[in-house]
């Protein structure tokens, strides 16, 4: 499978998401081949403000970002969580090069294939980076790289990727990289801020309809990968932002009553029945202070695009 994951893993989560009440699907999943196409065009669209605004942090901001990184005054190496197409990252990197020519870039994905075509991006772009890829699980050669050198790290996670956990999945995933990091080590983080209800909205039920593919992608996948019979029409996307909680939600919303056979077994969607597909958090500075100081970290530095619609976060261990 494409995404790395194994297809039994696959298999167990879509018929234990189908068999719950209220049914949902992991957006874990949404990047297989296609999936992650239609990722790169939703990062193109308009609507979707968070790559725009993340791409003009590091484009007007890296100096002082990477002044940040370096202000202990020694090497520091760049590991990133997550890697994807590695292109805002490679803005960052040009700056921490010119300053630090030592330091060397470790993309950690779940993909081989990502990792590939990232690899060989940086090859193109920045021939004098030392790259050294690492295909797995995050926390377990985070571990294995802090055992494995004693120069100082910058772990980043970029594009709002938190925001597709739930609360304590999200605490959870900090304090684990907490117990993965060395005091003098950093860790830079994409957040997606809370802002006009109507902007984030948009920017997950666009006008063109690529956010909707992508959503309904999923179904497309499991009848690829699973056997499936989804009659991909027969189901709409619907996306909310709760403003209480700060949530975008996604969902597949079944047209009808329909029976729908996954790896030889029948689900039933009433009319109008949803299926969960993804969250997507916005924050408050005060819930980025709150999650950092729960982890055990202190916030050293917030970057901002010139709309404050988005935060890049930089932390340290307390
Ligand atoms: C990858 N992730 C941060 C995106 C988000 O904004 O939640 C995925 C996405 N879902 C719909 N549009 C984009």
């Amino acid at each position: 499978m494409s995404n790395g994951e194994s297809r039994s893993a696959f298999e167990r989560d879509v018929l234990a998401g189908l068999s719950a009440t209220p049914k949902h699907l992991s957006s874990k999943y949404f990047y297989d081949d296609e999936g992650s196409r239609l990722f790169q065009e939703i990062m193109a669209l308009p609507e979707y403000y968070l790559t725009a605004c993340e791409t003009e942090i590091f484009t007007e901001q890296s100096g002082e970002i990477v002044n940040r990184l370096l202000a202990e005054g020694n090497a520091i190496d760049i590991v990133e969580l997550g890697a994807g197409d590695g292109v805002k990252t490679a803005l960052l990197l040009k700056e921490v090069l010119a300053k630090d020519s030592s330091a060397k870039y470790t993309p950690i994905d779940i993909s081989e294939v990502a990792m590939t075509e990232l690899v060989e991006n940086f090859r193109l772009q920045l021939p004098h980076l030392a790259v050294e890829p690492k295909v797995g699980d995050y926390f377990t050669i985070l571990d294995e790289v802090r055992k494995s050198s004693q120069r100082r790290k910058a772990v980043l996670f970029l594009g709002s990727n938190i925001g597709n956990f739930d609360a304590e999945r999200t605490a959870l995933f900090f304090s684990s990289l907490r117990a993965v990091m060395n005091e003098g080590d950093l860790l830079f983080i994409g957040f997606d801020l809370q802002k006009d209800p109507r902007v984030i909205h948009r920017a997950y039920d666009d006008a063109g309809g690529v956010t909707a593919r992508f959503n309904l992608n999923l179904l497309e996948r499991i009848n690829r990968e699973l056997g499936g019979n989804f009659i991909i029409d027969n189901f709409l996307h619907y996306a909310n932002y709760r403003p209480i909680e700060g949530s975008a939600r996604s969902y597949l919303i079944s047209r009808e009553l329909q029976k729908v056979e996954v790896a030889g077994r029948e689900f039933t969607f009433e009319p109008w029945e949803p299926i969960f597909t993804e969250i997507s958090q916005k924050y408050t500075l005060a819930m980025i202070e709150r999650y950092a100081a729960d982890a055990g970290f202190r916030v050293v530095n917030n970057f901002f695009d010139r709309r404050r619609y988005y935060c890049n976060s930089l932390w340290q261990p307390k």
